[in-house]
């Protein structure tokens, strides 16, 4: 992942399929899906529960393999790499935010970043002055000390996007950020993550929070694996 200009998708899927072994009979959990995101998009993923969201950003994120097609991340194509190169792309380029935010419990926020920056390679300095930076992106510099159980949902989940930004990504993969957030909070965090997108790192999130209309670039919907429509929306409209 060295090439960085702007005609160069940041990701290109291509004719993907995954199939699974559901006992006695196969799901086809993504089936020929191809679409391209370009450098600081922010594209959501809609479709119902069991659709292919979740299989589609794991092959994506170059954490599974598909059966068919090919992934391109800034024109590498991932799906003939080495797992060592997947887990170096993982570590260094890309950031990941899930529905259960999925902070270590006995660390605290600024500790749960600091760890993050640590396994990216930052030096002890680096790291503190980091920290702080990352806490004050996402508003929480006041809870630096806090550990995630005496943190709102929407503050561990905003201490889980610092933690996404560390290794500062070109890409980030969004797994129902805001699935166990209420309406006000989870604003926040398509807030946050909008912002992330507009200062160039490429999104793609899977969501079916309608929320995420007033936020994305551009949406695709899947249903039983396969695309079935997509369309640019308003968070369009702000950009620049
Ligand atoms: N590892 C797996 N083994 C078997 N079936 C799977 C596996 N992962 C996903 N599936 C199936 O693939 C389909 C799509 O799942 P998923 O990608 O998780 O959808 P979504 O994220 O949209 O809810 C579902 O029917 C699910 O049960
Ligand atoms: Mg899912």
């Amino acid at each position: 992942m060295t090439a960085h200009d702007e005609t160069t998708p940041a990701v290109e899927v291509r004719g993907v399929s995954r199939h699974f072994d559901g006992g006695g009979h196969t799901v086809y959990a993504v089936r020929d899906v191809s679409l391209t995101v370009a450098p600081g998009e922010l594209l959501a993923i809609v479709g119902r529960s069991g659709s292919g969201k979740t299989t589609l950003l794991n092959l994506i994120a170059g954490l599974d393999r598909p059966d068919d097609g090919s992934v391109y991340l800034d024109g590498h194509d991932i799906t003939v790499a080495s797992e060592g190169y997947l887990t170096a792309l993982r570590r260094n380029h890309i950031g990941f935010v899930f529905q259960s935010f999925g902070l270590l419990p006995l660390l605290s926020a600024a500790e749960n970043i600091a760890l993050a920056l640590r396994i990216a390679g930052a030096s002890g300095r680096d790291e503190a002055q980091r920290t702080r930076e990352l806490l004050e992106l996402v508003g929480l510099s006041a809870r630096a000390g806090h550990r995630p159980y005496e943190l709102s949902g929407g503050e561990q989940q905003r201490v889980a996007v610092a933690r996404a930004m560390a290794n500062r990504p070109r890409l980030l993969i969004a797994d129902e950020p805001t699935g166990e957030l209420d309406t006000v909070t989870g604003a926040q965090i398509f807030g946050l993550l909008q912002q992330a997108a507009r200062e160039g790192v490429t999104i793609v999130m899977a969501t079916h929070d309608p929320l995420i209309m007033d936020y994305a670039d551009r949406f695709v919907e899947m249903a039983d694996g396969r695309l079935v429509g997509s369309g640019e929306i308003r968070g369009a409209l702000h950009r620049g």
